[in-house]
């Protein structure tokens, strides 16, 4: 059977894939910067999907609070959360090689060791590389929207992902999402709001209040402006 390349909603041509991807490769040129961070802060904070589960108390060297962190985008929201808190330990993904970099390269910049980074499908690090029930923290921040009803089961928000990410939380850990799309933020509660094993932390049922502990996005404030809303979701995982 010969597989089919399609066009996928912002134009790009996307290779073949046997499984659901939630993500688009985009080529993109590598800043200085970015590279500076691949090239010197990948050896030290880089870590592979290859080697399989890890004990991250091991690889932080020390055990702290953990934060499991998909599709950290260019990386300014990880490198806020762990400048303010460095007590904790961050794990970010993100396929976007640029992103990659730019995170190392703030890392390096700031002087900052609480984080370890993965350049992959963040789904399949979760799978493979983390122990169940170790995360304190799972953040899901503007994950691509997928608008067209064609492309929605592309959505990384899906009864597989809410179980996966269950299993791999903490009891009392809590999965964090944050939109700016409102039919995700439905899709998110739809899905959520009926997966086993969690309960919503909204008073109502819907979305929380914005936290403090999410930083304001550059995107962000800019959607603001145009009077663009945001929509926070926490579920805490209690089965
Ligand atoms: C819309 S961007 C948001 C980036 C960032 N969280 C922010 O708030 O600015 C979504 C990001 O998720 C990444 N992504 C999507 N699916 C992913 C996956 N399964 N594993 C790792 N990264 C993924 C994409 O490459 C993209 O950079």
């Amino acid at each position: 059977m010969s597989e089919v390349v399609e066009p996928v909603e912002d134009g790009a041509v996307e290779r073949p894939h046997r499984g659901i991807k939630s993500f688009v490769m985009r080529s993109g040129r590598m800043t200085e910067g970015q590279q500076r961070g691949l090239d010197l802060g990948w050896p030290k904070f880089g870590l592979q999907l290859e080697d399989g589960l890890r004990d991250f108390d091991q690889v932080f060297g020390r055990s702290a609070p953990r934060t499991f962190e998909i599709g950290f985008g260019m990386g300014h929201a990880t490198l806020e959360m762990a400048a303010a808190a460095p007590e904790q330990d961050f794990i970010g993904v993100e396929v976007h090689k640029p992103g990659v970099g730019a995170l190392l390269n703030g890392m390096l910049t700031q002087n900052l060791s609480n984080i370890r980074v993965y350049s992959c499908d963040a789904l399949e690090v979760l799978r493979d590389c983390v122990a169940d029930a170790s995360l304190d923290r799972l953040l899901l921040f503007f994950p691509d929207p997928w608008h067209k009803s064609r492309h929605h089961k592309r959505r990384i928000v899906q009864p597989a992902f809410a179980e996966l990410v269950r299993q791999k939380l903490k009891i009392g850990g809590v999965l964090h999402m944050a939109t700016d799309w409102e039919q995700y933020a439905e899709h998110m509660l739809e899905v959520l709001n009926v997966a086993p094993g969690y309960r919503n932390l909204a008073a109502d049922g819907r979305c929380v209040e914005r936290p403090s502990e999410r930083p304001v996005t550059k995107f962000e404030r800019r959607g603001e402006r145009l009077g663009h809303g945001v929509w926070d979701l926490k579920f805490q995982r209690i089965d």
